[in-house]
């Protein structure tokens, strides 16, 4: 993957990502009767305002995420007004940016989809607004997309072999699923967080150990030059729900360390802390989902998700996936993190089952995984 940026006046940056064998990646259309799906996505659940242009589901033609990070950054998390702000300013400058890198109009495109939910409501409502004028203005198909089910479709994209069903551990800042994905769009969650989100943790332990936000990439780095076995903290077992998550215990018992050593008038060291916290995490990331595999029967293990692109978790994956005999995907770690292309990915195998929204479409902040409300309409 290329990755072009450029930091604008506002601190936002645009970048357009390039997958370097988009040639040689071209997806064969095998049947000549097929007609080429071209779907313009938009993603605007939280603080990325992302577009792209992808076709039959895997060829992404342009990726286009103006990222606000630096933004939210001062303020320790993402503020939701700024972030819907942000959106409205850069939505159409990145739809302008998505078709002209495609060398594609309004005109060559099949259906414009978004993400309706999960997200913080007002993000959300922006990209929602945006789908439905250029629908109505084009009379173009909608297609509504659930946020955790572009990060599954993420693996798609690179894996041009990889079809249902596999099992997928999905960890982002909200969710933390463990799921069968049965076939494109069915999905069976056999495992969730009881309490924070992998990504949440990874937040709140990096704010703690004064890494500061966003937490995850920071203890990542950290813990490259930290003892992963200075310290053991805890790894929580659920006894009724084996392939459930808690990751609070571990969060407090990493607290509770720092307060202690602040009391003792003892240095911490964050790196150590940040190792020792990160193994606990992946190992009970990496643990469940091989269970999983196993027990359920499946030979091909996916990963998706902000917490996807964690350097520990995808080593650990890879070692486990090849001990047990286990095919192991996982996206570019820029296609883990929140972008329009996995939303294009995940609407084609919408778009070829017939589904459709109507323009009473409406964001869903909390819309849950596999249960969604599909509205058909008569402008296929
Ligand atoms: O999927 P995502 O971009 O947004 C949501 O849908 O939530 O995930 C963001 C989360 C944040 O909590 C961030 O700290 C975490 O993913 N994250 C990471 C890494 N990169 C992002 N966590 C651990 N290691 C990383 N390298
Ligand atoms: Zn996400």
């Amino acid at each position: 993957m290329e990755i072009n940026k450029n930091i604008e006046d506002d601190g936002v940056i645009f970048m357009s990502i390039k997958d370097k064998n988009t040639e040689s990646a071209q997806v064969e259309n095998s049947d000549a009767e097929k007609k080429d799906v071209t779907i313009l996505a938009i993603e605007s659940s939280c603080d990325e305002t992302a577009v792209a242009v992808v076709r039959n589901g895997r060829e992404v033609l342009s990726n286009i995420i103006s990222s606000q990070i630096a933004l939210h950054t001062v303020y320790g998390g993402v503020v939701p007004e700024i972030a819907s702000r942000k959106h409205v300013e850069k939505i159409n400058g990145c739809i302008r940016a998505a078709l002209s890198e495609a060398k594609l109009t309004f005109k060559d495109i099949d259906a414009v989809a978004v993400t309706y939910g999960p997200g913080l409501v007002g993000a959300l409502l922006v990209g929602v607004s945006e789908a439905k004028a250029i629908s109505f203005a084009t009379g173009k198909p909608l297609i509504g997309v659930h946020h955790i089910e572009g990060h599954i479709s993420a693996n798609f994209i690179e894996n041009k072999d990889l079809e249902p069903p596999f099992v997928c551990l999905v960890v982002s800042g909200g969710h933390s699923h463990l799921v069968v994905v049965k076939d494109y769009g069915e999905y069976e969650i056999i495992g969730q967080t009881r309490d924070d989100a992998a990504g949440e943790a990874f937040d709140k332990v990096a704010r703690a150990i004064g890494l500061g936000y966003p937490g995850g990439p920071k203890i990542d780095k950290a813990a490259r030059e930290g003892n992963p076995d200075a310290f053991t903290f805890p790894q929580a077992k659920i006894p009724d729900a084996e392939y459930d998550f808690s990751f609070s215990g571990l969060k407090s018992s990493v607290l509770n360390y720092i307060n202690q050593a602040k009391m003792q008038g003892n240095e911490l060291n964050q790196a150590d802390v940040a190792a020792s916290f990160q193994k606990a995490v992946v190992e009970v990331l990496a643990g469940h989902a091989i269970k999983a595999c196993k027990e359920y029967g499946y030979d091909k293990l996916a990963i998706a998700g902000g917490v996807a692109s964690n350097s520990a978790l995808r080593e650990l994956m890879e070692k486990e996936c090849a001990a047990n005999g286990i095919k192991f995907y996982r996206p570019s770690p820029v296609l883990c993190t929140d972008n329009a292309a996995m939303i294009g990915a995940a609407a084609y195998y919408e778009y070829i089952k017939g589904v459709r929204f109507g323009l009473d479409m409406n964001a869903v902040p909390n819309l849950p995984l596999g249960d969604r409300e599909r509205r058909f309409h008569g402008r296929g």
